[in-house]
Formats: structure tokens, sequence, C-alpha cells
């Protein structure tokens, strides 16, 4: 397991560049390594602009039938999201984004869970599967 702070644009740059890494080593096709780090670098861009900064765990893990997988972890100590079903709207933003991250990174993953209370932080575990 690698962690990554995120603490500024270059470490959102390197989380991108790390994904890429680990998902191709682990056998992801190159359409689902590309989705993989769609979804993170718009997950790390959250952690780093509404989170105020945090930490992504990355790692490769197997499932129960054999197949390869990466699962990653943001983590930040922000202001937490007080509704969560309104932030994966599509297009729904609290400031000038396009509201689009969140919905769009559900969708390019095979598993999400965010988990985040107002003034809390906020958790987002992705795991995408190769197939
Ligand atoms: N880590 C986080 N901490 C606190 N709030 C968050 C976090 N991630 C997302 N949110 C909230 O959820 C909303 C939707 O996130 P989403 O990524 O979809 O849009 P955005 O970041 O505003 O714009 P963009 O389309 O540029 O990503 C954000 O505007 C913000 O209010
Ligand atoms: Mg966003």
């Amino acid at each position: 397991m690698d962690e990554l702070p995120i603490w500024s644009g270059d470490d959102v740059v390197r989380v991108r560049q790390h994904v890429r890494v680990v998902a191709a080593a682990s056998g992801l096709s190159l359409v689902d390594q590309t989705k993989l780090v769609t979804a993170a670098s718009e997950l790390a861009r959250n952690a780093l602009v509404h989170g105020g900064g945090g930490t992504a765990r990355v790692e490769v893990v197997k499932s129960a039938n054999g197949k390869a997988g990466v699962r990653i972890g943001f983590a930040d100590d922000g202001p937490g999201i007080a509704d969560i079903d309104l932030a994966l709207t599509d297009g729904w933003t609290s400031g000038d984004g396009l509201g689009l991250g969140l919905s769009g990174a559900r969708r390019l993953v095979d598993e999400f869970e965010l988990t985040s209370k107002a003034g809390r932080g906020t958790s987002v575990v992705v795991v995408k599967w190769s197939r």
C-alpha cells in the first residue's frame, strides 16, 4: 500500500501518475486504467479544493474469484459533505466548478463508497477490477 499526500496541484499530478503505474502493473486494460486515473484525479482534486488537503492510499487487491484490482482511498479532514445525495447529483457544485467530478468518478469505477459527516472530513474509497 502506498500513501501519497495531497496538498498541492503537483501532488494531484503525482497521484495521477502513481495510479496510472499501479493500474498498468495490475493488468487493467488501457481503457480501465484511464477511467481509474480520471476518477482518481477528480477525487484528489476534491480532497485538495474542498477538503483542504488529505491523502490517497493506493493498493492492489484480489477479488474472491482471483481477479486483480486497484483500490484507492481518499481521506481529508475538511468540512465534510452535509448532503451526500446532493453532492453526487450531476451538475451540483457548492463552488464554481462543473459539479461533475464526484458523479463522474462514481460512474468510472466498479465500487464507490463515500463516507462523510459535516465537520468530520470526507472519505471516498473506489475500486476498479480487471475483467
Ligand atoms: N472532499 C470533499 N470535501 C467537502 N466537500 C466536497 C468534497 N468533495 C466534494 N465535495 C462537495 O461536493 C460538491 C460536488 O463535487 P464535484 O466534484 O462533483 O463538483 P465540484 O468539485 O464542485 O466541480 P468539478 O466538476 O470541477 O469537480 C462540491 O462542490 C463540494 O461541495
Ligand atoms: Mg470536483
